[in-house]
C-alpha cells in the first residue's frame, strides 16, 4: 500500500506505516479532524471510522476538546487551542476554509503530504504537514502559518500538531522530571481529568521535563499493550499539554514556546512550527522506546551509523586548572587504557579560571598555553587520540573583554536587573551578528587546531529574554536564538564534515531531537555517580537511543554524592551507552588502570550491540532485584547483557532474566565462559545471571551465536 492514499470519496487521507496507520479528514466544517490512530487499516477500514465528531452531549456543548488536528482558538472550541492568532484590527479566532494539498513522493521511502488551509474572512493560510517513511512507525507533523495580509499578527500559540487517542477505559501519562543532574524520572501516573501541562520555560529544553509524552490505558507493560507517544524536535522553551475530557476523551498539544510568549509575523512572513513525531505502538513501552531509536537513527543524527570512540574528559579531574603539562600526562595515560578521543574541558580560554570570568574570551589563556593550543592538540594526536575541546559560545561572564565591548549583545529588559546565573549572562544569538561571531571563531577554532570533537554546552537558563534593540524582540527572541543555534551548527558541520559535536547543557538539558539532529551525542547529565546513572539512563532511553548517551566512569566517593562502588560496576553502568572515563588518572592506582584497560578493551568487542543494537529492558532500576538491559544486534547473531545490582534485602527475589529478540531455534555461546545456551531456554526461562549477592555487583555478558551446523561439545 502506498505510504499516504487517499479516498475521494469520504475525503479520507490514510497514512501507513509498516505496522500502524494514521487517518484524518477534512470535515464538514472545513476543520480538520482526526480519524484513526492506532492499528493499520485499509482505507475501506478508515473510512468506516470516519464519522463526524462526537456530537455534544446536549445543545450546551461546543466542539469536543480532542479530535481535531489543530485546534483552533475560534467557534464554540472551548479545549486547549493549538493555534491562537491576533489580527491588527484586534479580531481573534481563525476559521477554517480548505485551499487544496499537495503529496510529495519524490523522496524514495518517503511521503509528505501537505494540507493547505485558509482564514475565511483574514489573512492568515495555515498548512499542515505530514510525513512518513517506510521504516518507521513514526509520523512527522508540523504546521506552516503565514501572513497573506499586509499588516503585522500575533501568534500567541502556534503548535505544531495535535494528536487524539482513541476512546480508551482509562488513560495513564508516562513522562520524565529531573532537575540539575537528576534528569529523566520516569513517572507513569494516571492522566488526571482536565489539562495537564508539562513544558519549559527556560528558553531550553531543561534538565526538569524532557519534550516527550506518552499515553496508555493504563494497561500497558514493558512487553505488551497500546501506547502512543510524541516528541518535539524542538531546543527552546515548549509546551505539550495533555487533556482527558469530561466525556472520557484524551489527546495533546504541542509545540515550541511557553504562556504568554507570542509571536509576530510580518506581512508575508511566514512561521514554520518544529517537527512534533508521534508513534503508535502495540508492543508496551520496550516497543515503543526501540521504535523511536530506531527513528533517531534512520531519520534525526546525522552520523548514526558511526562507531562512538571511548573518550576520556578532564572536567573531574581538572576542574578549570587545564595545564598543559597535566593535560599531556593525563593524555598519556588515557590512551594507554584505551581511549580514542581527548577531550579537554572547561578552563583552557581568556581568564577562565572560575567561573566567574573569562567566558567568552575564546583564545587560548597566553599563561597557560604560551604558543596556543598547538602542541597539545598534537601530542594528542601523537598519542594514536583525536582531539575534543569544550566550548560554551552562547554565553558569557560579566568579567570578559567580550562583554566589556558588547554589553548589548546579551538577553536583557532595560531598565531590569541583568540575572545572572553561574555567574553568566547568555548572549542572544537571536541577533545575526552575534550567532555570525559564535560561527566566526568556532569555524577558525577547529580549521586552525584540527580539532575532532567539540563538546558543545549551555549552562543556564533564559532570564530578561529582551531584545530591546529589534521591534517586537522579546517576542523573537525565543525562537529566533533557537533557529540560529541550529544554523551555526549546521554552518560549522558543512565546513567540517570530520568534526563531532557533543550536545551539552549542564549535563542533559537540552537532549531532544532538534539538537540530535545536529550533533552526535549529548552528555547525559552530570551526575556520574553510577548508581543514581542507572535511573538517569533509563529514562534517557524511553525515547533516545544508546547511541546518544554519553557516560564516563568518574573516581569515587562520587563528587556529586559521595557513594563509593566499585570500579567495575562503574565501568558496565557506563558501558550501556558511549563509554567515557573522567576520572583522575594520575591517581587510579595501578591494579585499578589495568582492570579499567581491559574493561576498554571489553567495552571495544560489545560496543556495535551498545550503538547500534536493539535495546530491551528486562528489569529497570525500580524492580525488586538487578537493573538488566539486553542488546540485540540487528541480526539477531549477538547479544550483550548488562546487570547492575543495587543494594537489596537479604532474601530479594533471584530471578533468571528472559532475553528478546534471539533467533528461533538457535544457540548462544557466552564469550568469557564457553557455556552454551539454547534460544528456547534464554527467552522462555531464562539466563541466571553470575551476580554475587553483593551490593554494587555487576556483570557483562556476550552471547555469540553459535553457527548452526557446530556440534554441541559434549
Ligand atoms: C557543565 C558540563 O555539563 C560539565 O561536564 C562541564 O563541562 C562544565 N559545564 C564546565 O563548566
Amino acid at each position: 500500500m502506498a505510504l499516504i492514499s487517499f479516498a475521494p470519496h469520504t475525503g479520507v487521507w490514510l497514512l501507513s506505516t509498516a505496522r500502524t496507520s494514521y487517518a484524518l479528514r477534512t470535515d464538514e466544517t472545513g476543520a480538520p479532524c482526526h480519524v484513526a490512530w492506532g492499528p493499520r487499516l485499509t482505507l475501506a477500514e478508515a473510512a468506516e471510522l470516519a464519522v463526524p465528531l462526537a456530537p455534544p452531549a446536549s445543545s450546551f456543548e461546543g466542539r469536543p476538546a480532542v479530535g481535531e488536528e489543530l485546534p483552533v482558538d475560534g467557534g464554540a472550541r472551548y479545549g486547549v487551542p493549538s493555534l491562537q492568532v491576533r489580527f491588527a484590527d484586534g479580531s481573534r479566532a481563525f476559521e477554517w476554509q480548505p485551499a487544496g494539498h499537495r503529496l510529495d513522493e519524490s523522496t524514495p521511502g518517503t511521503a509528505e503530504l501537505a494540507l493547505d488551509y485558509r482564514d475565511r474572512g483574514y489573512p492568515l493560510d495555515v498548512t499542515l504537514h505530514y510525513r512518513v517513511h517506510e521504516d518507521s512507525d513514526v509520523v512527522e507533523r508540523w504546521t506552516v502559518l503565514r501572513n497573506a495580509g499586509d499588516q503585522e499578527l500575533t501568534l500567541p500559540r502556534a503548535d505544531s500538531a495535535a494528536w487524539t487517542l482513541p476512546a480508551l477505559p482509562g488513560y495513564r501519562l508516562s513522562h520524565v522530571t529531573g532537575q540539575w543532574s537528576a534528569e529523566n524520572t520516569l513517572h507513569r501516573e494516571p492522566l488526571p481529568a482536565g489539562e495537564t501541562v508539562l513544558g519549559s520555560r527556560r528558553g531550553v529544553t531543561s534538565h526538569h521535563a524532557n519534550p516527550w509524552v506518552m499515553l496508555d490505558a493504563g494497561d500497558a507493560t514493558e512487553e505488551q499493550g497500546r501506547v502512543w507517544s510524541a516528541a518535539l524536535a524542538w531546543s527552546g522553551s515548549w509546551r505539550i499539554t495533555a487533556q482527558r475530557t469530561p466525556d472520557g476523551r484524551a489527546g495533546f498539544t504541542g509545540g515550541a514556546g511557553h504562556d504568554g510568549a507570542s509571536l509576530p509575523l510580518a506581512p508575508g512572513e511566514e512561521f514554520t512550527t518544529p517537527v512534533m513525531a508521534g508513534l503508535f505502538s502495540d508492543g508496551g513501552f520496550g516497543a515503543a522506546g526501540r521504535a523511536w531509536h530506531a527513528y533517531t537513527l534512520a531519520h534525526v543524527l546525522p552520523r548514526p551509523r558511526e562507531t562512538a570512540p571511548v573518550l576520556y574528559n578532564s572536567w573531574e579531574a581538572t576542574g578549570f586548572d587545564v595545564e598543559p603539562a597535566a593535560q599531556a600526562a593525563l593524555a598519556a595515560r588515557a590512551a594507554a587504557l584505551g581511549v580514542e578521543l581527548y577531550v579537554v574541558d572547561d578552563g583552557w580560554f581568556g581568564g577562565r579560571r572560575h567561573d566567574r570570568a573569562g567566558l567568552g574570551d575564546w583564545t587560548p589563556s597566553p599563561d597557560r598555553f604560551p604558543d596556543g593550543l598547538g602542541p597539545l592538540v598534537r601530542e594528542v594526536h601523537r598519542l594514536g587520540m583525536k582531539f575534543g575541546l569544550w566550548v560554551e559560545p552562547e554565553m558569557v561572564n560579566a568579567d570578559s573583554d567580550l562583554y566589556r565591548e558588547h554589553p548589548d549583545w546579551v538577553l536583557h529588559v532595560p531598565g531590569r536587573t541583568r540575572t545572572e546565573l553561574r555567574n553568566q549572562l547568555v548572549l542572544n544569538f537571536a541577533r545575526r551578528d552575534v550567532a555570525d561571531w559564535a560561527y566566526g571563531w568556532l569555524t577558525r577554532l577547529v580549521a586552525d587546531h584540527g580539532i575532532d570533537f567539540l563538546k558543545w554546552d549551555m549552562n543556564r537558563a533564559f532570564s530578561e529574554a529582551g531584545w530591546p534593540e529589534r521591534t517586537g524582540g522579546a517576542d523573537r527572541v525565543a525562537t529566533g536564538y533557537v533557529h540560529h543555534l541550529y544554523g551555526v551548527l549546521d554552518r560549522l558541520r558543512a565546513d567540517h564534515p570530520d568534526l563531532r559535536i557533543e550536545a551539552c547543557s549542564g549535563g542533559g538539558g537540552r537532549v531532544d531531537l532538534g539538537i540530535l539532529a545536529r550533533t552526535d551525542q549529548a552528555w547525559t547529565s552530570d551526575n556520574t555517580d553510577a548508581a543514581d546513572r542507572t535511573r538517569i539512563q533509563h529514562g534517557h532511553t524511553q525515547i533516545y537511543p544508546a547511541r546518544t548517551m554519553a557516560a564516563w566512569v568518574t573516581d569515587v566517593p562520587n563528587q556529586l554524592t559521595g557513594r563509593t562502588v566499585p570500579l567495575r560496576f562503574r565501568f558496565h553502568v557506563a558501558m550501556a551507552g558511549l563509554l567515557g572515563i573522567g576520572g583522575d588518572l594520575s591517581r587510579w592506582p595501578e591494579e585499578e588502570l589495568a582492570e579499567a584497560a581491559e574493561l576498554v578493551a571489553e567495552y571495544k568487542t560489545v560496543r556495535h550491540l551498545v550503538q547500534h543494537g536493539v535495546l530491551h529492558r528486562p528489569a529497570g532500576p525500580g524492580d525488586d532485584g538487578p537493573t538488566v538491559v539486553q542488546y540485540v544486534s540487528p541480526d539477531a547473531e549477538e547479544t550483550l547483557l548488562l546487570a547492575w545490582r543495587p543494594p537489596l534485602p537479604h532474601g530479594a527475589p533471584r530471578r533468571p532474566v528472559r532475553l528478546a529478540g534471539l533467533t528461533p531455534g538457535a544457540r548462544y555461546r557466552d564469550a568469557r565462559t564457553g557455556a552454551v545456551h539454547h534460544t528456547t531456554v534464554l527467552t522462555g526461562y531464562g539466563l541466571t545471571l553470575d551476580l554475587p549477592p553483593a551490593d554494587w555487583a555487576s556483570t557483562a555478558v556476550h552471547l555469540v551465536r553459535v553457527p548452526d551446523g557446530e556440534v554441541p561439545a559434549s
